[in-house]
């Protein structure tokens, strides 16, 4: 604080009234952090950062500046958790991590793949986009909806779901009484509001979004929806993930006949899905399927979750033995693969529980 002190009075007019107009210190940081860092330390001013830069005039104010007065402003930034070139270091926007996560890690999954990477990519790449983004995540259990809203998470936010920038809620768990939704509702919105205030880039998922109350969406709609702003607060830089079960038949059938067929898993487009998932979506029961959020198109892209069959399993164990640093043969991915639950009946071509706790099911295989 002494060192903020110091530095507003050292600063030459035209700055100091810029300065005041700062009245949030994660403002003045941000700003000041972007300042510092392209003009003082003589970083790579970023493009981003220009913005910032321009404001200030280039004089020879910070000559002025000892090296122990330069110490002390980082010491007073950084503990704000704020000493990032990106200007705030919560939000991490890994693209390429993000890219490589869904490439790597997620199994099956051709259309979420592409999906996921594309709607986020094109979000955080257009920050005058006018609407918030939503996805709608639609598939069995067990085929990675919960995973992939984690990895968006995790590479896009420093602390992943834990951060301040980030909220999970589980319908069942959060929401539970249907005779509390009025007070659901306002304490979502403040939830929501809150968190938009305090963060410039938010992501909000809802789980197990099948059971939430009509009342519960309709009363966040209007934050997805493209207005400017409500109530003098903007909504366009959150992100919406809605994970649910609904439609998940659909995406099965679909997923059968291409087998029948004799055709590639990986030749499914989303054109073959999005539209039965749509109609499936709106016809389903329950809130969020009857919301106006569906009807509405408020929904940006519907991605779908296809059921994973034998291989993919063998994978995911694969990889839930690589977190354990061991590395399994085949003859033990087999064991665990052949563990599972396979349906239809007659096909068995699908895994019931999909690649759902096979970090815990492998304890069992394990030397
Ligand atoms: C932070 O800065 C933005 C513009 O950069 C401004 O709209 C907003 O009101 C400021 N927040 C506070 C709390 O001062
Ligand atoms: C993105 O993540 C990758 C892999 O974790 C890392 O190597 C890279 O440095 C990160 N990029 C940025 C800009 O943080």
């Amino acid at each position: 604080m002494i060192a903020l002190l110091l530095l507003s009075a050292l600063l030459a007019d035209p700055v100091s009234a810029d300065f005041f107009q700062f009245n949030s210190l994660s403002n003045v940081s941000t700003y000041y952090f972007n300042y510092i860092y392209c003009h003082v330390w003589e970083g790579d001013c970023q493009p981003n950062q220009e913005d910032a830069s321009q404001q200030v005039p280039t004089g020879g104010v910070w000559s002025w500046f000892s090296q122990d007065y330069t110490g002390m402003m980082t010491a007073w930034y950084c503990s704000l958790g704020q000493c990032c070139d990106s200007g705030d270091c919560r939000i991490t926007n890994n693209l390429t991590a993000l890219e490589r996560d869904l490439q790597m890690k997620l199994h099956g999954q051709h259309l979420a793949q592409s999906v996921v990477l594309k709607a986020v990519q094109g979000f955080i790449n257009n920050p005058e986009s006018n609407k918030p983004l939503t996805l709608s995540f639609h598939g069995w259990s067990g085929t990675g909806k919960n995973y992939v809203a984690r990895m968006v998470a995790d590479n896009l936010y420093r602390d992943g779901v834990k951060s301040e920038c980030v909220r999970l809620f589980i319908a069942p768990f959060h929401f539970p009484h249907t005779r509390l939704v009025d007070m659901y509702k306002g304490q979502l919105r403040e939830a929501i509001r809150d968190m938009v205030l305090r963060c410039p880039q938010t992501l909000f998922i809802f789980d197990e979004a099948e059971k939430l109350h009509p009342g519960l969406i309709d009363a966040i709609k209007p934050y997805m929806d493209h207005y400017d702003n409500v109530d003098g607060v903007s909504y366009r830089r959150a992100i919406f993930l809605f994970l649910s079960n609904i439609g998940g038949a659909a995406i099965n059938e679909v997923a059968l006949d291409f087998w029948h067929s004799g055709q590639n898993r990986e030749d499914i487009g989303m054109e073959d899905l999005e539209h039965r998932l749509r109609s499936e979506s709106m016809d389903a029961e329950g809130g969020f399927a009857q919301s106006e959020l569906m009807s509405g198109h408020l929904i940006d892209f519907f991605v779908p979750f296809l059921p994973l069959e034998y291989r993919h399993v063998k994978l995911c164990a694969r990889d839930a033995y690589a977190a354990r640093g061991v590395e399994p043969d085949e003859a033990t991915l087999d064991e665990v693969a052949k563990a599972m639950l396979y349906v239809p009946k007659e096909e068995k071509l699908f895994s019931a529980q999909g690649c759902k706790s096979i970090p815990q099911r492998i304890n069992f295989f394990l030397p």
